[in-house]
């Protein structure tokens, strides 16, 4: 009965992280799932080290059963004694060489992937006319959200990453506060921002965001920085090079833009007197700014990261920001808005959009 009982917790178990591990599969942040050049390598490197470390288990294992079940004492006889091979030298040498020889075979592929990958040269290459060949992101982590500076273009946008499909993009990153760690799990290993230091690499993203899901990919800080580090998300739209130059242009056309305290909109005017000091709406400038540039938020995917993105999610953020994100930095960083006024403000930040 008891036995019986424990087969189907069991079945259960397995059933319930059926349902729970199902969404790791998914292509929007699945690691298993690359789409992007420098993900598949990654994704090639663990599935080499797996074979091997498989093969080094399925072969121990192999050898165990079968000494197990060929030298058992009821075939051997009471009195049979086994040849000893204590201090075995054949025996020493064979079992120090193999780990060796499997360690080089895993070394080389690691080393020229990680050298590879650790290859930033091309940032600074300038093409007949001195502009810089490749693209380059500036990435600012802050508790509990991130920048993105492109400085060749002159533009600075927050929470969406967007780049082009198809290139190489390299990436400084750094953190304005601790330590965060900078991940987009379905294109690419990890890698920490640091405050004393700019860590650089690249990514590639094959795949345009458009056909996901949810038309972007996740990304994540990987880097427990504090009570929100959980919500610390990001996403990324992945765009076809010529629909990412338009992307540009439109912000660039954003140059000047702001909000004014004497519009007859009160949406515009609660935002100039409570929100502009904080928050940009031109995606024209530099990284360095206290709270995220909202230029495109009514564009993203999502509400300080985490929520929904619709007005009742932006309304409850504005209203209480330290019940969505534990420690934010925005909480009591203005005065109290009426319900009118985080209503107005929430449609005239909604409105904020340079996608048509
Ligand atoms: Cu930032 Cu975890």
């Amino acid at each position: 009965m008891m036995k019986g009982l424990k087969k189907w917790r069991l079945f259960s178990l397995l059933a319930v992280m059926t349902v729970f591990l199902s969404a790791c599969g998914e292509d929007y942040i699945s690691t298993l799932k690359p789409a992007g050049a420098v993900g598949k390598e990654q994704l090639n490197l663990l599935l080499f080290s797996i074979t091997i470390m498989a093969l080094v288990v399925i072969v121990v294992s192999f050898l165990y059963l079968y000494a197990f079940v060929k030298f058992r004492r009821s075939k051997q006889g009471e009195n049979h004694m086994p040849k000893q091979v204590e201090g075995s030298h054949t025996l020493e040498v064979i079992w120090t060489v193999i780990p060796i020889i499997l360690l080089l075979i895993l070394a080389v592929p690691t080393l020229i992937s990680t050298y590879k990958l650790a290859d930033v040269k091309a940032m600074d290459e300038v093409d007949e006319e001195g502009n810089k060949s490749a693209l380059t992101v500036n990435v600012t982590a802050k508790l509990y959200w991130w920048e993105f500076e492109y400085p060749e273009q002159g533009i600075v946008t927050a929470q969406e990453l967007v780049v082009p499909t198809g290139e190489k993009v390299y990436f400084n990153l750094k953190a304005a506060d601790v330590k965060h760690s900078f991940w987009i799990p379905s294109i690419g290993g990890k890698m920490d921002t640091n405050v004393e230091n700019v860590n650089k690499f690249y990514l590639q993203f094959d795949k345009e965001s458009k056909d996901l899901e949810e038309g972007v990919f996740f990304g994540k800080c990987a880097e427990l920085c504090g009570p929100s580090h959980a919500l610390m998300d990001f996403k990324v739209k992945t765009l076809a090079p010529e629909e990412f130059e338009n992307w540009v242009a439109s912000m660039q056309a954003t140059e000047g833009q702001t909000a004014s305290a004497d519009s007859a909109d009160l949406g515009e005017a609660t935002f100039a007197n409570s929100c502009l000091a904080c928050h940009a709406v031109s995606g024209v400038g530099a990284s360095g700014a206290m709270g995220p540039n909202l230029t495109t938020f009514g564009d993203r995917n999502r509400v300080a990261g985490v929520l929904e993105h619709n007005k009742e999610s932006l309304e409850k953020w504005i209203t209480d920001p330290e019940s969505v994100k534990p420690g934010n930095l925005m909480t009591g960083k203005y005065g109290e808005l009426s319900e009118e006024e985080i209503s107005a403000v929430a449609d005239y930040i909604m409105s904020l959009s340079v996608e048509e």
